[in-house]
């Protein structure tokens, strides 16, 4: 049973990505804290509907939502790394156009927009986190490859990291997080993780809820890991 302390009580929330492995755990981990009054999921099977690939669908479902908030915790679970005609690159070869182009549609293009359309609905003192990865850390890219991914995770980071500095501006005790999940087992992970080290979405949805919860507003722009510790950009 989960319970959230930094949020206040009968607290609202909103996930963006419900539907996926991670957005899953994160409703039923939320839906199980008495102090959380309300979850509304939002993604490409709901009313209203969001599409990171459909920049009006995100201005719209923005829109129709804000008569909902102020929210006190808004997640944006939602990513790509895998799909029809995209794979992630093993080398420069493998690189090609319309899979870039996708892959930064849902990962950056589509998330910047969310930034947008959705601090404004975020409460004054709330937090907002943005599923990010690892592999996005530039400091930290060792190994290569997964070009796409890596690059659209990065930009992803700086448009987080600059939305927090704007954030701080106007409204100080808030909180913009970047978060890195670990290996998780779910759909997107599935063809790549290694067997060994990759933990239910439960457990890893307890562990970055957890990490919020911890996290105040001098933490807010960072790039953080599900166990806390600081990533490098
Ligand atoms: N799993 C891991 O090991 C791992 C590791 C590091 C980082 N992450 C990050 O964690 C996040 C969640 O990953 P996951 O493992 O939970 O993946 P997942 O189970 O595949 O879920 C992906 C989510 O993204 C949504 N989505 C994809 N394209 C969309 C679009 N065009 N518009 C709106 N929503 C869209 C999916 O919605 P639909 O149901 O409509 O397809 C689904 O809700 C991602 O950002 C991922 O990069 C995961």
């Amino acid at each position: 049973m989960l319970r959230m302390h930094s949020l206040g009580d009968n607290y609202r929330v909103l996930v963006i990505g419900g539907s996926g492995a991670l957005g899953q755990a994160f409703c039923a981990a939320l839906r199980s804290d008495s102090a959380c009054a309300q979850v509304t999921e939002l993604g490409r099977n709901t009313t209203p509907r969001l599409d990171l690939e459909d920049p009006v669908s995100i201005a719209e479902s923005a829109d129709t939502l804000a008569q909902q908030g102020p929210f006190q915790l808004i997640l944006l679970a939602t990513g790509i790394l895998h799909g029809p005609a995209v794979q992630p690159e093993k080398s420069l070869a493998a690189i090609e156009a319309e899979a870039l182009r996708r892959v930064f549609q849902i990962n950056t293009l589509g998330p910047a927009l969310v930034l947008r359309h959705f601090l404004p609905l975020l409460s004054a003192d709330g937090a907002m986190a943005v599923l990010s990865a690892k592999v996005g850390s530039i400091g930290d890219n060792r190994l290569g490859g997964w070009y796409a991914y890596r690059s659209s995770k990065a930009a992803l980071n700086m448009l987080i990291k600059t939305a927090a500095i704007e954030l701080r501006r106007q409204w100080p005790k808030a909180r913009l997080l970047s978060l890195h999940p670990g290996t998780v087992v779910s759909p997107l992970s599935q063809p790549f993780r290694g067997a060994a080290n990759a933990r239910p979405a439960a457990q890893a949805a307890a562990e970055l809820l957890a990490v919020v919860d911890e996290s105040t507003a001098h933490d807010s722009g960072g790039f953080l890991s599900y166990n806390g510790d600081r990533l490098p950009w």
